[in-house]
């Protein structure tokens, strides 16, 4: 609108005369204010990548100049400067020429006028899609096993992109390869491709992505040049020879070939495999050869690999042999031959065509044959095979195991013991069969029971355990492979001692024994082997004042009359041979300590009280009798003495018996051996209150009867006779005599 422009011009004319003319006018009186500022995008807020951009300031000063006020214009994006202008203008702009992704972001203006300051809001500008990317490769022509480089950039973008590399097999258009980069400095990223075995025309494709907060904005996708692959070595091939149908006995060959690229930077590796097996191989060179003379053992799948460090080709071929004749057998009527027995082996083949026979034992020929027969021996035992062939082809049989049994001889039976044990102690028995092929299996029989078995296979002896609590007897059975039956060996029999236990001292009857009475002690044991030796302890005596070895479980000690000196604390011990050598169990065969009491009989103290009354009345006479015979002195009256002093002693119980040698024996207590304590109680000859105790009946007739009033009669008393010394009667006391003699 040139007319527009014309009058503005005009305009602007008017107004740079009327600032040179006023200007002294204008900077003081006049007054100014922004009424509005805004802020506009054209030909819009949201444009394309690569559109031509103007952002537009528009600006409304009032004034009471006549000119229009000098004011700044200021444009921010994202709160920093991009254009600063100084203007009389309402409108001012600012143009980005081709938009890029990265111009976009908030935008707003500001207008300056002397010291006032208005700013519009902020306005988002959006520039969608970003600028194509360009795709370029370093080569036109690649190898297998080798790589491309392929170069991705968008020049008209900034860093960081986001880029995605594709590779695709031009015919069928496949994706073969996908990788992904992010470049946080540059606008461009290479990527290396691999080129593989099934490659042969590639192009790439290459896609930018750019973030911007809170989107994101894609590129078109860009595609490549293409890329011819050539092969670095063929897909192997197999040459087998002798073509058609091969039989056992020819040469076989079997070539695997490859065709190498001369581009190639590495000569590949040529590998023939049989089941996983590598029968052949090259490192050198486009073939190599596995030759062999054909058998049905070659008959199979062959695999050729053809590999380089990163490409592997396949190929595969399957060879079929024809068989000549089939494996020979070997037969042996049994495995199993007795020593001295007819061994034989037979090698066929079948349909028996004619063919050259061989028998091995371990490697070393025995038989040229088809058969082997011998008497067997020892040395016999292992393991045959034969081959059997026909021209070139020789086949090997199955293997038969063969073990000659050598017969086994009488086993030895033997122990580490004396033939006598303790009970509760082990046994080790040993069982040895010095001939006789291994292994040796022994069975330990106890009586008619199988104990135990061990199976040797050394010719040392079986060693079985055992704790046999009585006497046994022991047998061994020995058996290996030959055909005759198990042998026995001899009977082995062991004793066994049982130790004492429990020894018990016991007294019949009542502990407490009556003065007189006998005493009988009981020393028993609750199980051991006889013979048993006892001994009878007193107190704290180290010798025992008894001792008998009996067959008995118990035995006794008799004493007929006991007397204080009996009294005290009694204990036994029992041993036999097990003690003697179990000497740590010892105190288990010391019995209890019993204490036995002796008591006077009630009798006996009436018989004390009587004598001392008697005692005391004899004096009370003599005293008088004394007195009177003083005063009769004094009388001068003289008295004949007719009668005798000592009172008259009339016994009327006296048993004056020879006391026997039996007798005499009850008071040998400190004798070593008193060999009648076997006897029971009422063995005793004689009543108790008989023989041990006789007594004296002594009258005591008063001297003066006028002295004693009213004692008219005979006193009783009692005198104890004791057999205390067997040795004589002479030593039998009367209790009255001391007090008798007195007179
Ligand atoms: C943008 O402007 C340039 C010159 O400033 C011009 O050559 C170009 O054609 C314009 N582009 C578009 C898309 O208008
Ligand atoms: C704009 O430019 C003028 C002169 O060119 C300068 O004096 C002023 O400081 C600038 N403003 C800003 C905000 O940079
Ligand atoms: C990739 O291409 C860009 C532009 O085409 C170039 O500037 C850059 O140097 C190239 N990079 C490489 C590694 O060749
Ligand atoms: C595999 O070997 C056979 C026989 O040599 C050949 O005919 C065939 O082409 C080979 N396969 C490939 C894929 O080369
Ligand atoms: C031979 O072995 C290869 C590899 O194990 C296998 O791929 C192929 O199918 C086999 N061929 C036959 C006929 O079994
Ligand atoms: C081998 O044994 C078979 C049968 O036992 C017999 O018929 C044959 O004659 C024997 N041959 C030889 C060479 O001993
Ligand atoms: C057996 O061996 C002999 C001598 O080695 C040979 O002449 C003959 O042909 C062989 N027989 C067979 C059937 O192979
Ligand atoms: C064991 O065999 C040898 C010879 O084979 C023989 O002399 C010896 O008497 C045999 N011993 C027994 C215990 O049979
Ligand atoms: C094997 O030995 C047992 C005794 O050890 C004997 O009775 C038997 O006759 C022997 N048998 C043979 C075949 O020698
Ligand atoms: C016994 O010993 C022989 C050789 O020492 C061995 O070959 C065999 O396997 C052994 N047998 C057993 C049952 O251990
Ligand atoms: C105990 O018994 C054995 C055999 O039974 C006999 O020889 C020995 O005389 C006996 N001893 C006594 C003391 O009876």
């Amino acid at each position: 609108m040139p007319p527009v422009w014309d009058q503005r011009s005009a305009m602007w004319l008017a107004a740079l005369l009327t600032l040179l003319l006023c200007r002294s006018l204008e900077s003081h009186g006049n007054s100014f204010t922004i009424n509005s500022i805004n802020m506009q995008s054209l030909p819009d807020w949201t444009v394309e990548n690569g559109q031509n951009l103007t952002l537009q300031c528009i600006v409304d000063i009032s004034t009471t100049s006549h000119v229009k006020p000098q004011h700044q214009v200021l444009f921010y994006k994202d709160d920093v400067l991009v254009h600063n202008v100084s203007s009389v203008k309402n409108t001012e702009s600012f143009l980005i020429p081709q938009a890029r992704a990265h111009d976009s972001g908030m935008y707003k203006c500001t207008v300056l006028l002397n010291n006032k300051k208005k700013t519009t809001e902020e306005n988002r500008l959006r520039v969608t899609g970003v600028s194509s990317p360009r795709v370029t490769l370093d080569k036109k022509e690649a190898i297998q096993g080798g790589v491309v480089i392929v170069n991705c950039s968008v020049p008209e973008e900034r860093a960081p992109i986001h880029f995605r590399v594709e590779k695709f097999e031009k015919n069928t258009k496949t994706l073969k390869l996908k990788k992904e980069k992010t470049s946080l400095e540059q606008n461009f990223v290479t990527v290396e491709f691999p080129i593989g075995e099934q490659d042969h025309i590639l192009y790439f494709t290459c896609e930018a992505r750019i973030s911007l907060g809170f989107q994101i904005e894609t590129s078109k996708t860009s595609e490549s040049d293409d890329v011819t692959v050539r092969e670095s070595f063929s897909t192997p091939s197999f040459d087998i020879s002798p073509t058609g149908t091969i039989t056992e006995g020819d040469q076989l060959s079997i070539k695997c070939t490859t065709q190498v690229n001369h581009l190639a930077r590495e000569t590949p590796e040529i590998i023939i495999l049989k089941d996983k097996t590598i029968v052949a191989s090259s490192k050198q060179g486009h073939e190599t050869v596995y030759s062999v003379m054909a058998t049905v053992e070659q008959n199979g799948n062959y695999t050729c690999k053809v590999e380089s460090s990163r490409l592997s080709k396949v190929n595969s071929t399957v060879v079929n042999v024809i068989e000549l004749f089939p494996k020979p057998k070997l037969e042996s009527l049994s495995t199993r031959v007795d020593q001295g027995e007819r061994l034989d082996l037979l090698c066929s083949i079948p349909k028996a065509p004619p063919a050259n026979f061989t028998i091995h034992k371990e490697g070393v020929i025995v038989s040229q044959a088809q058969n082997f027969t011998k008497i067997a021996e020892a040395g016999d035992s292992g393991t045959y095979t034969c081959t059997a062939g026909i021209g070139k082809v020789v086949k090997k049989s199955n293997a038969v195991q063969i073990t000659v049994c050598g017969n086994i001889s009488k086993p030895r039976i033997f122990h580490n013991t004396k033939s006598e044990i303790i009970k509760g102690h082990a046994v080790r028995i040993s069982c040895q069969s010095i001939n006789g092929t291994l292994p040796i299996t022994y069975y330990l029989l106890k009586g008619s029971d199988v104990l135990e078995t061990i199976t040797k296979n050394s010719s040392d002896p079986a060693v079985f355990q055992d704790s046999p609590t009585k006497d046994v007897e022991y047998k061994c059975v020995a058996d290996n492979c030959h055909s005759h039956p198990e042998v026995s060996s001899e009977v082995l029999s062991i004793k066994v001692i049982a130790p004492v236990t429990q020894v018990k001292l016991t007294i019949l009857r009542n502990p407490e024994v009556e003065s007189g009475k006998e005493i009988v002690l009981q020393c028993s044991v609750n199980e051991g082997t006889v013979p048993i030796t006892y001994k009878f302890y007193k107190d704290e005596e180290h010798k025992p004042f008894h001792q008998i070895t009996s067959n008995d479980t118990s035995v006794i000690w008799y004493k007929e009359q006991a007397s204080k000196e009996q009294e005290g604390r009694y204990h036994c011990v029992a041993s036999n041979k097990a003690s003697v050598t179990q000497s740590s169990t010892q105190s288990s065969t010391q019995s209890n300590r019993l204490t036995v009491k002796i008591f006077l009989a009630s009798w006996k103290k009436g018989l004390i009280a009587v004598v001392v009354i008697g005692v005391v009345i004899a004096t009370l006479v003599v005293g008088a009798k004394c007195y009177v015979l003083r005063k009769a002195k004094a009388k001068q009256v003289p008295v004949e003495m007719s009668r005798p002093a000592a009172p008259l002693l009339k016994s009327n119980n006296e048993k004056v018996s020879e006391p026997d040698i039996e007798a005499n024996s009850h008071y040998g207590y400190n004798d070593e051996v008193g060999n009648h304590v076997m006897k029971q109680p009422n063995e005793s000859k004689a009543d108790p209150m008989n023989s041990d105790v006789e007594y004296t009946e002594v009258q005591v007739t008063s001297a003066d009867p006028q002295q004693v009033l009213g004692s008219k009669g005979t006193d009783t008393v009692y005198s104890e006779i004791r057999k205390a010394n067997p040795n004589s009667v002479e030593n039998r006391y009367s209790r009255t005599q001391g007090s008798l003699d007195g007179t």
